[in-house]
C-alpha cells in the first residue's frame, strides 16, 4: 500500500472512533448480553492493524489480535497488546479457542474472504462478528461537484487491490461459510469539514489512479502530484491544489475545488 503507517494509523484511528458507539451498542447486545460464561469472554482480532478496535473493546473482552504485517504487529505490541503475526486464511490456533472473533475493515483486503471466515468460524466458540467492511459503491454525494468522490474513493481501494463493495457480499459470505448472518448498516453523514479532513490526505495517492482511469496522462499526474506533495510538506494548500489543477485530474479536482472553496 502506498500510504504511509502513519496515514494509515490516522484513518484506522478515525474510522474506530467514527464507529466505536455503534460497535459497543452491537457487542452489548448481542454478545455481552448472552454471555453465561464466567469473567470476561475472550476475543480474537483478525487483521487488528496497530490495534485501535482492540483498545476500544479491551474493557469488555479479554482480546488478542493477529495481522499479516509484521510493522503493524510490532506497533500493536508496542501500544501493549498480545498480537501474533499470521494470515487471516490460516488462524495458528484450534478449534474454538475464543468465546467471540472479530475483524473490521479486513475483508476487503483479503484472497478469499471466505475462507477466512470459515478460519475464524472455526476458532471461535460462540460468536463471529464483522464490525464494518465497507460498500463505497453505495455512498450518497449531494451537490453534483461532489458526485467523483465515491468512483475516486472506489477506483483507490481497487487499485490497492480491494474490493470496495464488499460490504454488499457479507450475508452471502457468511451463508456459505454455514452461518446465520444478522447484517445491519453503519450510517454516516458527513459535512463539509470531515469530508475536507478526510478527502485532502488521500488525495495525493488518488490523483493518478483519476487521472489513467480518465485520460490516461499518467505520468502528467504523478509530477503534478509530487509538486503537490512538497507543497503540501511546505503547508502549502493552494500551491498543491494549483499543481493537481494543472493534471488531467478535471473530474476529480473539481469537486476537491468545491470543498475547498466551501470550506474557506
Ligand atoms: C484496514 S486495516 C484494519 C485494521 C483494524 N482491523 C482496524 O479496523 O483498525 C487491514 C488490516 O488487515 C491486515 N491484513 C490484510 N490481509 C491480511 C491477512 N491475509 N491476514 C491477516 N491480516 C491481514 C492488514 O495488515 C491490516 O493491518
Amino acid at each position: 500500500m502506498p500510504w504511509s503507517t502513519k496515514d494509515m494509523d490516522t484513518q484506522l484511528s478515525r474510522q474506530s472512533v467514527w464507529l466505536r458507539e455503534s460497535w459497543i451498542w452491537l457487542l452489548e447486545q448481542r454478545v455481552l448480553r448472552n454471555w453465561n460464561g464466567r469473567g470476561r469472554p475472550t476475543a480474537l482480532d483478525v487483521g487488528c492493524g496497530p490495534g485501535f478496535v482492540m483498545e476500544l473493546l479491551a474493557h469488555m473482552f479479554d482480546v488478542q489480535g493477529i495481522d499479516i504485517d509484521p510493522v503493524a504487529v510490532a506497533e500493536g505490541r508496542r501500544r501493549g497488546f498480545e498480537i501474533r503475526e499470521a494470515d487471516a486464511h490460516s488462524l495458528p490456533f484450534k478449534d474454538n479457542s475464543f468465546d467471540m472473533i472479530y475483524c473490521s475493515f479486513l475483508l476487503l483486503w483479503v484472497d478469499d474472504p471466505a475462507k477466512v471466515l470459515s478460519e475464524m468460524t472455526r476458532v471461535s466458540r460462540q460468536w463471529v462478528v464483522c464490525l464494518a467492511e465497507p460498500d463505497l459503491g453505495a455512498r450518497i454525494d449531494f451537490p453534483e461537484e461532489l458526485l467523483s468522490l465515491g468512483r475516486i474513493a472506489e477506483e483507490g481501494v481497487r487499485g490497492e487491490g480491494g474490493d470496495p463493495l464488499v460490504g454488499r457480499k457479507l450475508r452471502s459470505i457468511f451463508q456459505a461459510c454455514g452461518l446465520e448472518p444478522e447484517v445491519g448498516v453503519h450510517p454516516g453523514v458527513w459535512g463539509i469539514d470531515k469530508l475536507r479532513e478526510g478527502t485532502f490526505e488521500a488525495w495525493i495517492d488518488l490523483a493518478p489512479v483519476l487521472t489513467e482511469w480518465e485520460s490516461g496522462a499518467f505520468e502528467k499526474s504523478a509530477e503534478a502530484e509530487a509538486i503537490a506533495a512538497e507543497a503540501i510538506a511546505d503547508g502549502d494548500t493552494d500551491g498543491a491544489v494549483s499543481a493537481l489543477m494543472g493534471s488531467d485530474t478535471a473530474l476529480g479536482l473539481e469537486a476537491y475545488e468545491f470543498i475547498l472553496e466551501l470550506s474557506s
